[in-house]
């Protein structure tokens, strides 16, 4: 049984295959799956605004045919009067059979781990990690592509706080023949605790850094876009100047090649032109709705549920 995933490669490899084989089979007849976590209930504990991850999440169990408890507003909860995260969680677990927490402390995850006594998923902590947004990218390729491996893939945009970007470059260390392409401001490029993560896992990965998107625009075989993340700025001044680093519009995608896919977690604020939308290259809706997908795989694979059908 999987305790947790709070850290993209707490699932294996072999793990993740499995998820988007069990995804690819859910997408393809989900009718197989409605009565599949009948009488489990899943708990979404959102310290921090979302619209994609805890409705998939939500949207996952229901149609799995379990139940959901949601907090998605602290402020009427008991936190608002001063309760500790421990207590919430050793609370909580008593009431459901997995517990899906987002929240603006990196490492918080780990600590509702400990107090749990039932599965737990991060759904973001902070600008450290976000596991299921990885499982929704790779399974997007995988979906797209039938693979991850042999891509050239560039990270644009907020790469020192972006979680999505940490987790995704991390777990794309165990592919191989894969390209990182780092596209930020000098003040927000990649950590060098994410750099050594990586290097961990593949000491042969190399890092190409530019603040230029045109430069590295026709090398791609992936351009994943992230937004300049006001709330993790300490000072409004920096996010003023940098928010409108990259926009990539109709002219900057001419520059790509014609089968690159261009991804986004989203949500978008400025970083993307909306006539961009209609380029077939651009897949960032369908990667939104493959996370319901992957959601549904891994919540039956964490509580134990035989999806073989
Ligand atoms: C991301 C997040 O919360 O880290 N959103 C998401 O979960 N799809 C990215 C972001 O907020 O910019």
């Amino acid at each position: 049984m999987i305790k947790k995933l709070v850290n993209p490669l707490d699932l294996s490899i072999q793990e993740y295959q499995h998820l988007f084989e069990t995804g690819k089979t859910i997408y393809e007849s989900p009718q197989n799956f409605t009565q599949l976590a009948n009488s489990k209930i899943l708990a979404t504990l959102f310290y921090e605004p979302s619209t994609r991850t805890r409705m998939s999440f939500e949207s996952a169990m229901f149609r799995l045919g379990g139940k959901v408890l949601s907090m998605a507003d602290t402020s009427s909860s008991s936190v608002a009067k001063g309760e500790s995260l421990a207590d919430t969680i050793k609370t909580i677990s008593n009431y459901v059979d997995i517990i899906v927490i987002r929240h603006p402390k990196d490492g918080s995850a780990e600590v509702a781990v400990k107090y749990s006594s039932v599965p737990v998923i991060n759904a973001g902590d902070g600008a450290h990690h976000h596991p299921t947004q990885t499982l929704t990218d790779l399974f997007t390729l995988y979906m797209y592509r039938g693979k991850v491996s042999n891509n050239s893939f560039g990270f644009c945009g907020d790469l020192k706080y972006g979680r999505t970007v940490h987790s995704l470059i991390t777990t794309l260390a165990r592919y191989p023949e894969v390209n990182y392409y780092l596209i930020s401001p000098e003040e927000l490029q990649l950590p060098q605790h994410i750099k050594n993560s990586v290097l961990e896992v593949n000491p042969e990965a190399t890092f190409n850094e530019t603040s230029q998107m045109e430069e590295v625009l026709p090398n791609l075989d992936v351009l994943y876009m992230t937004r300049i993340q006001r709330e993790r700025f300490f000072n409004e001044d920096d996010y003023l100047r940098l928010k409108d680093t990259f926009i990539l519009d109709k002219n900057k995608v001419n520059m790509m090649k014609k089968d690159a896919l261009i991804m986004h977690p989203l949500p978008r604020v400025s970083e993307i032109t909306y006539e961009v939308d209609d380029d077939p290259r651009a897949i960032y809706f369908e990667q939104a709705k493959l996370g319901m997908y992957i959601r549904m795989a891994l919540i039956s694979l964490m509580l134990g549920l035989n999806t073989n059908r």
